[in-house]
Protein backbone atom coordinates (compact mmCIF):
# COMPACT_ATOMS: atom_id res chain seq x y z
CA UNK A 1 0.00 0.00 0.00
CA UNK A 2 2.78 2.91 -1.14
CA UNK A 3 1.66 6.27 -0.33
CA UNK A 4 2.20 8.19 -3.48
CA UNK A 5 2.49 11.72 -4.88
CA UNK A 6 1.36 13.56 -7.92
CA UNK A 7 3.01 16.33 -9.57
CA UNK A 8 1.35 17.96 -12.88
CA UNK A 9 0.57 14.24 -14.40
CA UNK A 10 3.47 12.41 -13.17
CA UNK A 11 2.65 9.55 -9.96
CA UNK A 12 5.68 8.87 -8.14
CA UNK A 13 6.48 7.80 -4.38
CA UNK A 14 5.92 10.85 -1.60
CA UNK A 15 9.61 10.49 -0.97
CA UNK A 16 10.60 11.26 -4.00
CA UNK A 17 8.12 14.30 -5.28
CA UNK A 18 9.85 17.70 -5.03
CA UNK A 19 8.48 21.34 -5.58
CA UNK A 20 10.86 23.93 -7.09
CA UNK A 21 11.24 26.50 -4.64
CA UNK A 22 9.95 29.19 -6.87
CA UNK A 23 6.85 27.85 -6.06
CA UNK A 24 4.38 30.53 -4.89
CA UNK A 25 2.66 28.52 -2.69
CA UNK A 26 6.01 28.39 -0.92
CA UNK A 27 6.93 31.71 -0.90
CA UNK A 28 3.77 33.75 -0.72
CA UNK A 29 1.13 30.82 0.82
CA UNK A 30 -0.38 31.85 -2.98
CA UNK A 31 -2.09 28.34 -3.51
CA UNK A 32 -5.58 26.70 -2.30
CA UNK A 33 -5.62 23.03 -1.14
CA UNK A 34 -8.46 20.52 -0.39
CA UNK A 35 -8.39 17.03 2.24
CA UNK A 36 -10.46 14.52 1.31
CA UNK A 37 -11.38 10.89 3.09
CA UNK A 38 -11.94 7.49 1.79
CA UNK A 39 -13.58 4.99 2.90
CA UNK A 40 -13.58 0.99 1.78
CA UNK A 41 -11.04 2.48 -1.34
CA UNK A 42 -14.00 5.60 -2.11
CA UNK A 43 -13.37 9.30 -2.46
CA UNK A 44 -16.28 10.57 0.14
CA UNK A 45 -18.13 13.33 -1.38
CA UNK A 46 -15.63 13.63 -4.26
CA UNK A 47 -17.91 16.40 -6.28
CA UNK A 48 -18.89 18.27 -3.31
CA UNK A 49 -14.77 18.90 -3.05
CA UNK A 50 -13.85 19.55 -5.99
CA UNK A 51 -16.68 22.14 -6.46
CA UNK A 52 -15.28 24.02 -3.31
CA UNK A 53 -12.00 23.93 -4.79
CA UNK A 54 -13.05 25.18 -8.12
CA UNK A 55 -14.24 28.23 -6.00
CA UNK A 56 -11.29 28.82 -4.07
CA UNK A 57 -8.97 29.12 -7.85
CA UNK A 58 -11.83 31.72 -8.83
CA UNK A 59 -12.41 34.01 -6.04
CA UNK A 60 -8.40 34.11 -6.18
CA UNK A 61 -8.48 34.86 -10.04
CA UNK A 62 -6.34 31.80 -10.80
CA UNK A 63 -6.09 30.37 -14.71
CA UNK A 64 -8.35 27.85 -15.66
CA UNK A 65 -6.78 24.61 -14.27
CA UNK A 66 -8.55 21.38 -15.57
CA UNK A 67 -10.32 19.97 -12.47
CA UNK A 68 -12.17 17.22 -14.75
CA UNK A 69 -8.62 15.90 -15.15
CA UNK A 70 -7.67 16.37 -11.60
CA UNK A 71 -10.84 14.47 -10.58
CA UNK A 72 -9.50 11.27 -12.65
CA UNK A 73 -5.95 11.88 -11.45
CA UNK A 74 -7.21 11.22 -8.00
CA UNK A 75 -8.94 8.22 -8.75
CA UNK A 76 -5.88 6.93 -10.28
CA UNK A 77 -3.47 7.70 -7.59
CA UNK A 78 -6.40 5.89 -5.52
CA UNK A 79 -6.41 2.97 -6.83
CA UNK A 80 -2.84 2.40 -7.42
CA UNK A 81 -2.22 3.31 -3.85
CA UNK A 82 -4.40 0.76 -3.20
CA UNK A 83 -5.00 2.85 0.97
CA UNK A 84 -8.50 1.71 1.58
CA UNK A 85 -8.81 4.52 4.26
CA UNK A 86 -7.30 7.34 2.95
CA UNK A 87 -6.61 10.94 3.20
CA UNK A 88 -6.25 12.45 -0.41
CA UNK A 89 -4.27 16.34 -0.11
CA UNK A 90 -4.55 18.60 -3.24
CA UNK A 91 -2.65 21.75 -3.50
CA UNK A 92 -2.86 23.88 -6.30
CA UNK A 93 -0.36 27.02 -6.31
CA UNK A 94 -0.41 30.02 -8.89
CA UNK A 95 3.02 28.29 -10.13
CA UNK A 96 6.51 28.84 -10.10
CA UNK A 97 8.10 32.17 -11.12
CA UNK A 98 10.90 34.72 -9.81
CA UNK A 99 9.67 36.19 -6.21
CA UNK A 100 7.46 39.07 -6.86
CA UNK A 101 4.37 40.05 -5.47
CA UNK A 102 2.32 40.67 -8.47
CA UNK A 103 0.76 37.55 -10.24
CA UNK A 104 2.95 36.13 -12.79
CA UNK A 105 2.05 36.77 -16.49
CA UNK A 106 3.64 33.35 -18.00
CA UNK A 107 3.35 30.65 -14.91
CA UNK A 108 0.84 27.74 -15.09
CA UNK A 109 -0.88 26.35 -11.41
CA UNK A 110 1.02 23.62 -10.44
CA UNK A 111 -1.07 20.91 -9.57
CA UNK A 112 0.23 18.77 -6.56
CA UNK A 113 -1.41 15.48 -4.48
CA UNK A 114 -0.08 12.90 -2.11
CA UNK A 115 -2.15 9.91 -0.95
CA UNK A 116 -1.65 8.39 2.83
CA UNK A 117 -3.55 6.18 5.60
CA UNK A 118 -5.78 8.68 7.05
CA UNK A 119 -4.84 9.67 10.88
CA UNK A 120 -7.54 8.49 13.01
CA UNK A 121 -9.23 10.78 15.58
CA UNK A 122 -8.41 8.10 18.72
CA UNK A 123 -10.62 6.07 19.69
CA UNK A 124 -10.89 7.38 23.41
CA UNK A 125 -11.87 10.85 22.08
CA UNK A 126 -14.27 9.54 19.93
CA UNK A 127 -15.79 7.44 22.95
CA UNK A 128 -15.62 10.55 25.56
CA UNK A 129 -15.65 13.60 23.54
CA UNK A 130 -12.67 16.10 22.71
CA UNK A 131 -11.46 18.79 24.73
CA UNK A 132 -11.09 22.63 23.43
CA UNK A 133 -9.78 25.75 24.44
CA UNK A 134 -11.34 28.44 22.90
CA UNK A 135 -9.39 31.79 21.70
CA UNK A 136 -9.73 34.87 19.88
CA UNK A 137 -9.56 33.98 16.45
CA UNK A 138 -6.54 36.24 14.73
CA UNK A 139 -7.03 35.10 11.30
CA UNK A 140 -7.24 37.22 7.46
CA UNK A 141 -10.24 38.20 6.33
CA UNK A 142 -10.86 35.13 3.99
CA UNK A 143 -11.75 32.10 5.49
CA UNK A 144 -14.44 31.10 3.19
CA UNK A 145 -11.43 30.49 0.92
CA UNK A 146 -9.64 27.05 1.26
CA UNK A 147 -6.23 28.32 0.76
CA UNK A 148 -2.45 26.91 1.79
CA UNK A 149 -2.09 30.17 4.87
CA UNK A 150 -2.56 28.82 8.05
CA UNK A 151 -0.05 29.51 10.52
CA UNK A 152 -2.99 31.61 12.45
CA UNK A 153 -4.62 27.77 12.27
CA UNK A 154 -1.49 26.03 12.96
CA UNK A 155 -0.82 28.41 16.09
CA UNK A 156 -4.41 28.13 17.71
CA UNK A 157 -3.83 24.24 17.05
CA UNK A 158 -0.69 23.90 18.72
CA UNK A 159 -1.86 26.46 21.59
CA UNK A 160 -4.40 23.58 22.09
CA UNK A 161 -1.91 20.79 22.32
CA UNK A 162 0.30 22.45 25.12
CA UNK A 163 -3.19 22.86 26.64
CA UNK A 164 -3.67 19.27 26.32
CA UNK A 165 -6.70 19.91 24.41
CA UNK A 166 -7.18 18.71 21.00
CA UNK A 167 -8.84 21.46 19.25
CA UNK A 168 -9.07 25.28 19.42
CA UNK A 169 -12.67 26.72 18.79
CA UNK A 170 -12.00 30.39 17.36
CA UNK A 171 -14.07 33.14 18.67
CA UNK A 172 -14.58 36.90 17.06
CA UNK A 173 -13.47 40.10 18.84
CA UNK A 174 -17.24 40.78 19.22
CA UNK A 175 -17.05 37.26 21.46
CA UNK A 176 -19.19 35.31 18.41
CA UNK A 177 -18.18 31.48 18.21
CA UNK A 178 -17.01 31.31 14.66
CA UNK A 179 -15.59 27.74 13.53
CA UNK A 180 -12.39 25.58 14.86
CA UNK A 181 -8.40 25.77 13.57
CA UNK A 182 -9.41 22.66 11.51
CA UNK A 183 -13.36 21.92 11.82
CA UNK A 184 -16.94 23.55 11.90
CA UNK A 185 -18.76 23.60 15.26
CA UNK A 186 -22.19 23.06 16.09
CA UNK A 187 -24.22 23.79 19.61
CA UNK A 188 -27.78 21.85 20.53
CA UNK A 189 -29.89 24.02 22.83
CA UNK A 190 -32.71 22.34 23.42
CA UNK A 191 -33.20 20.08 20.78
CA UNK A 192 -31.76 22.74 17.89
CA UNK A 193 -28.66 23.35 16.32
CA UNK A 194 -26.76 26.31 15.40
CA UNK A 195 -23.82 26.88 13.74
CA UNK A 196 -22.28 30.05 12.10
CA UNK A 197 -23.80 31.03 8.83
CA UNK A 198 -21.19 31.27 5.49
CA UNK A 199 -19.77 34.21 5.51
CA UNK A 200 -16.39 35.01 5.20
CA UNK A 201 -15.14 34.26 8.51
CA UNK A 202 -15.35 30.32 8.15
CA UNK A 203 -14.80 27.87 5.40
CA UNK A 204 -18.01 26.15 4.26
CA UNK A 205 -17.17 22.89 5.58
CA UNK A 206 -18.52 19.81 3.31
CA UNK A 207 -18.84 17.53 6.35
CA UNK A 208 -20.89 20.95 7.82
CA UNK A 209 -23.05 20.53 4.65
CA UNK A 210 -24.12 16.97 4.73
CA UNK A 211 -24.62 17.38 8.60
CA UNK A 212 -26.97 20.27 8.03
CA UNK A 213 -28.25 17.53 4.72
CA UNK A 214 -28.51 14.77 7.89
CA UNK A 215 -30.44 17.12 10.32
CA UNK A 216 -32.89 17.76 7.36
CA UNK A 217 -33.80 14.16 7.01
CA UNK A 218 -33.38 13.62 10.89
CA UNK A 219 -36.23 16.80 11.16
CA UNK A 220 -33.26 18.14 13.47
CA UNK A 221 -34.12 21.72 13.32
CA UNK A 222 -30.35 23.62 12.33
CA UNK A 223 -30.35 27.43 12.48
CA UNK A 224 -27.52 28.92 10.71
CA UNK A 225 -26.95 32.06 13.31
CA UNK A 226 -24.66 33.64 15.21
CA UNK A 227 -24.14 32.68 18.70
CA UNK A 228 -21.97 33.66 21.69
CA UNK A 229 -19.25 31.91 23.29
CA UNK A 230 -20.99 32.08 26.58
CA UNK A 231 -24.35 30.66 24.69
CA UNK A 232 -21.71 27.89 23.81
CA UNK A 233 -20.29 27.29 27.11
CA UNK A 234 -23.76 26.67 28.76
CA UNK A 235 -25.36 24.77 25.46
CA UNK A 236 -26.61 21.43 25.80
CA UNK A 237 -23.92 19.90 23.28
CA UNK A 238 -21.45 20.96 21.53
CA UNK A 239 -19.56 19.21 18.63
CA UNK A 240 -17.17 19.47 15.44
CA UNK A 241 -17.20 18.66 12.41
CA UNK A 242 -14.62 18.12 9.62
CA UNK A 243 -13.45 15.49 6.78
CA UNK A 244 -10.97 14.11 9.79
CA UNK A 245 -13.27 14.97 13.16
CA UNK A 246 -16.25 13.43 10.83
CA UNK A 247 -19.07 14.49 13.89
CA UNK A 248 -17.22 14.67 17.61
CA UNK A 249 -18.55 15.66 20.53
CA UNK A 250 -16.90 17.95 22.61
CA UNK A 251 -16.93 17.42 26.19
CA UNK A 252 -15.05 20.29 27.88
CA UNK A 253 -14.07 23.82 26.81
CA UNK A 254 -10.98 25.66 28.69
CA UNK A 255 -11.26 23.35 31.16
CA UNK A 256 -15.63 23.81 31.98
CA UNK A 257 -17.66 20.77 31.41
CA UNK A 258 -20.18 20.73 28.71
CA UNK A 259 -23.36 19.87 30.09
CA UNK A 260 -22.85 16.68 32.34
CA UNK A 261 -19.19 16.13 30.60
CA UNK A 262 -20.60 12.83 28.08
CA UNK A 263 -21.24 13.05 24.49
CA UNK A 264 -24.70 14.14 23.65
CA UNK A 265 -27.47 11.99 21.96
CA UNK A 266 -28.11 14.82 18.60
CA UNK A 267 -24.00 14.30 17.96
CA UNK A 268 -24.19 10.75 18.83
CA UNK A 269 -26.88 10.29 16.29
CA UNK A 270 -25.69 12.66 13.77
CA UNK A 271 -22.16 10.55 14.04
CA UNK A 272 -23.79 7.31 13.24
CA UNK A 273 -25.90 8.76 10.41
CA UNK A 274 -22.93 10.20 8.97
CA UNK A 275 -21.15 6.84 9.21
CA UNK A 276 -23.76 5.65 7.59
CA UNK A 277 -23.24 7.32 4.37
CA UNK A 278 -19.71 7.06 4.59
CA UNK A 279 -20.20 3.46 4.23
CA UNK A 280 -18.79 2.79 7.82
N1 LIG B 1 -9.76 21.09 7.37
N2 LIG B 1 -12.87 24.70 9.08
C1 LIG B 1 -11.55 24.71 8.85
C2 LIG B 1 -10.75 25.92 9.21
C3 LIG B 1 -10.93 23.59 8.27
O1 LIG B 1 -9.60 23.60 8.01
C4 LIG B 1 -11.72 22.44 7.97
C5 LIG B 1 -11.13 21.20 7.34
C6 LIG B 1 -13.10 22.47 8.24
C7 LIG B 1 -14.00 21.34 7.92
O2 LIG B 1 -14.21 21.24 6.54
P1 LIG B 1 -14.54 19.86 5.82
O3 LIG B 1 -15.77 19.31 6.47
O4 LIG B 1 -14.78 20.23 4.41
O5 LIG B 1 -13.35 18.95 6.01
C8 LIG B 1 -13.63 23.64 8.80
C9 LIG B 1 -9.11 20.02 6.66
C10 LIG B 1 -9.56 18.67 7.05
C11 LIG B 1 -7.60 20.22 6.73
O6 LIG B 1 -7.19 21.38 6.75
O7 LIG B 1 -6.87 19.25 6.74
Amino acid sequence: MPELAYINGTICAIEEAKVPIEDRGYQFGDAVYEFLATYNGKIFALDDHFSRLERSLRELKFPTVDLTQLKSASLELLKRSEISSAGIYIQISRGVAPRDHKFPVKAQPQLVMTIRELAQIPQAVRTNGARVISMEDARWGRCDIKSVQLLANVLAKQKAIEADADEAILISPAGNVREAASSNVFIAINGELHTHPLTRQILPGITRKITIEICKEEGIKVNENLFTKEQMLSADEVFLTGTVTEVLPVCQIDGKLINDGRPGPIAEKLYKRLCRRTGQ
